[in-house]
């Protein structure tokens, strides 16, 4: 990330809630420690609750000293503590804007980003309620998935967006796609040729994608029962990073590289449902707070995907994903085609979290013998203290491509209409057809199932 910002104003519309305190103001924080935002810098924070400025900062502080990537210096958290202002309003209420049009007006600052960190039942209201400040020219807007609850509601709900904004000002976040190995997937694929000529079906047998998290729903009960694991992780972060590990051109311009893979999916009427989709859900899930006791919602995903894609036709990708699992891990998982018979593939791995790297396992001869044992070789990117510190997090680098208005990583419209789509109709088949929903231990690596689907030829 280079230059600065010289001019920003920020405003979070949830600014009391989990995702500002854990990631949003942690990597503004981070951003404005690097030096990166300068003096035009201002975050206005948006939240019902009763508090004033210093009570506001009294509660961020502890989250920020928690969460931020760079080390706290008490000057700088001082200074950026100057530039968060607390705004106490109800933005379901039209008739509180004016108020706030009169705070911009007092503290004008150009570059206007919206945040909207709320539920997507609010996104239409707070839309309705930025078009009517009249201090704030041409705000951008970023959205956090999912964009709405249903396909229907994602569409209505994007046409009031373009209508007002303009496209170019709507920034559609996955914060998959700002972490540093994914978008390393594209650079090791395209300036290696060990890897970008062996990129196909010719060569890979098969891909395993998986997101596995120990943590369960925590305070979010109440959006996850409605989400689920498919909708919450599959339908955007897990097809994003399919995406980008299939798309074919690494070079050309990402979101219509993307398009065009997920254009490819095998369409789910082609797909015997019982070999594609595991759903399950963690034993004493129905007894977390603000969950349906009788909930069937699943908290894991296991999937097999096909691409009907000439360079990946008749390969597996596999994606899994769940909470409350036994360990915490994002990676992909490249598997390629043994050489000959009997012999253990080469495999690659590219981690993602928590730990970053790329791990090559391959063939070689035992030393003084004429058998042959494996070579693994690890490579450690965030083992490298100078490394470490040059990788923003996620929500830092995706804030500040906004910010210089390069959207070449947020989603477009059509992405997210595809994946949506996608999801619903697998989700309709394996309702429709009666599949169960299986259950698993907490603490283990999911359910059997997910096992015996990839067992399938
Ligand atoms: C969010 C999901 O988008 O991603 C959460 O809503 C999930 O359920 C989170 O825990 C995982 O993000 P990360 O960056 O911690 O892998």
């Amino acid at each position: 990330m280079t230059g600065t910002i010289e001019h920003v104003s920020i405003t979070i519309f949830g600014g009391t809630g989990d995702l500002s305190y854990r990631k949003l103001l942690p990597a503004l924080y981070n951003l404005y420690a690097k030096g990166l935002l300068k003096s035009c810098f201002q975050v206005i924070a948006i939240g019902r609750r009763d508090y004033d400025n210093d009570a506001y900062i009294s509660i961020i502080e502890p989250w920020i000293r928690e969460y931020a990537r760079i080390q706290i210096d008490e000057k700088v958290l001082k200074d950026f503590f100057t530039h968060i202002y607390y705004f106490k309003m109800n933005f379901t209420d039209l008739n509180q804007y004016e108020r706030l049009d009169r705070f911009y007006r007092e503290y004008s600052c150009s570059n206007y980003l919206m945040y909207y960190a709320v539920a997507p039942a609010f996104f239409e209201v707070i839309t309705e309620g930025v078009k009517t400040l009249k201090n704030v020219e041409r705000p951008k807007i970023i959205i956090e998935k999912p964009f709405g609850e249903t396909l229907e509601d994602a569409k209505r709900l994007n046409n009031k967006l373009e209508e007002n904004f303009g496209e170019d000002h709507i920034y559609r976040i996955d914060h998959y796609l700002g972490k540093e190995m994914v978008r390393n997937i594209l650079t090791i694929r395209e300036t290696n040729p060990l890897f970008s000529k062996v990129w196909s079906k010719d060569d890979i047998d098969h891909v395993e994608i998986s997101a596995l998290e120990t943590v369960g729903v925590e305070t979010r009960g109440n959006y996850y029962d409605h989400a689920g694991a498919l909708k919450d992780m599959v339908q955007n972060h897990l097809l994003q990073i399919m995406s980008v590990v299939a798309l074919e051109n690494p070079n050309d311009d990402l979101k219509q590289e993307q398009i065009k893979i997920l254009k490819t999916l095998r369409p789910v009427e082609d797909l015997n449902i019982k070999e594609t989709l595991v759903l399950a859900q963690y034993e004493g899930y129905r007894n977390e707070d603000k969950v349906d006791p009788k909930s069937t919602t699943e908290t894991f995903a296991g999937l097999k995907l096909y691409l009907d894609h000439p360079k990946w036709k008749g390969v597996p990708f596999y994606i899994r994903t769940g909470k409350k699992l036994a360990r915490r891990e994002i990676e992909v998982v490249v598997t390629f085609k043994s050489a000959k018979q009997g012999i253990d593939p080469d495999v690659l791995v590219i981690k993602i979290q928590p730990l970053e790297g790329v791990y090559l396992e391959f063939n070689i001869k035992t030393p003084g013998e004429d058998s042959i044992t494996r070579a693994r070789m690890d490579f450690c990117q965030n083992c490298n203290l100078v490394f470490r510190l040059n990788t923003p997090e996620a929500y830092e680098r995706m804030l500040f491509a906004c910010m210089n208005d390069d959207g070449s990583w947020f989603s477009g419209f059509e992405q997210i209409e595809l994946c949506w789509n996608y999801i619903e109709s697998l989700k309709n088949a394996y309702d429709s057809k009666g599949l169960p929903l299986y259950s698993y231990q907490q603490d283990t690596e999911g359910p059997v199932e997910y096992e015996q689907l990839k067992e399938i030829q």
